[in-house]
């Protein structure tokens, strides 16, 4: 396993669709879900698709452990992956709330999304895994699938004024005062 480098806004390799696992469970996948695992945690992320570090394949990982530092209100998630995955809005229900990106580092934005869905999926062995979430859960599943279809967070903010760097948005009061700056994207691995 290693810490991969996470591609940030502006690579082309961002935007694009990824392609669907074929052979769910071979060792090429399991390596690859450990280096997105270890990579997402280095930079103390709560989830992170294969594309953002340059894989085109419809993988993401999550998960939220009770002391990140990014989200610190944030409630903890189970650390899953999910190759292959659908999701479906459940309820009419869509909030705003503040989302950040390893991709785009030191900036926040308020991005709407349907507040319960419904998932479906691959486990990393290739059995079938599904579910419900809703909340800040659900919100991370939405955020990493549209990675896989080339989605970056900005394109979903109504208002561009809800957008900006933490400093700034903490400064005008828009953002919460105790969300700490984050941590610098890992200097070491490849990718
Ligand atoms: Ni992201």
């Amino acid at each position: 396993m290693a810490v991969r480098a996470v591609l940030r806004m502006g690579h082309p390799q961002l935007r694009r669709r990824a392609n669907e696992v074929e052979r769910p469970g071979d060792e090429a996948l399991n390596a690859l879900v450990g280096d997105m695992l270890e990579t997402m945690e280095a930079a103390g992320g709560v989830g992170l698709a294969a594309p953002q570090i340059g894989v085109p394949l419809r993988v993401i990982v999550f998960g939220v452990q009770s002391d990140n530092p990014r989200y610190p209100d944030a409630p903890p998630v189970p650390r899953t992956v999910l190759v292959n995955p659908e999701i479906t809005a459940r309820g009419r229900d869509v909030r705003p709330e503040w989302e950040g990106c390893l991709s785009i580092p030191g900036m926040r934005g308020l991005v709407p999304r349907p507040e319960r869905i419904r998932y479906r999926g691959l486990d990393a062995n290739g059995q079938e895994v599904e579910g419900e979430a809703r909340g800040f859960h659900a919100r991370i599943i939405q955020h990493e699938c549209d990675h896989l279809d080339g989605i970056l967070y900005p394109d979903r903010i109504v208002n561009p004024e809800m957008f900006g760097f933490i400093e700034e948005l903490k400064a005008a009061g828009l953002v919460a005062g105790d969300l700490p700056p984050e941590p610098a994207q890992p200097a070491t691995g490849r990718g």
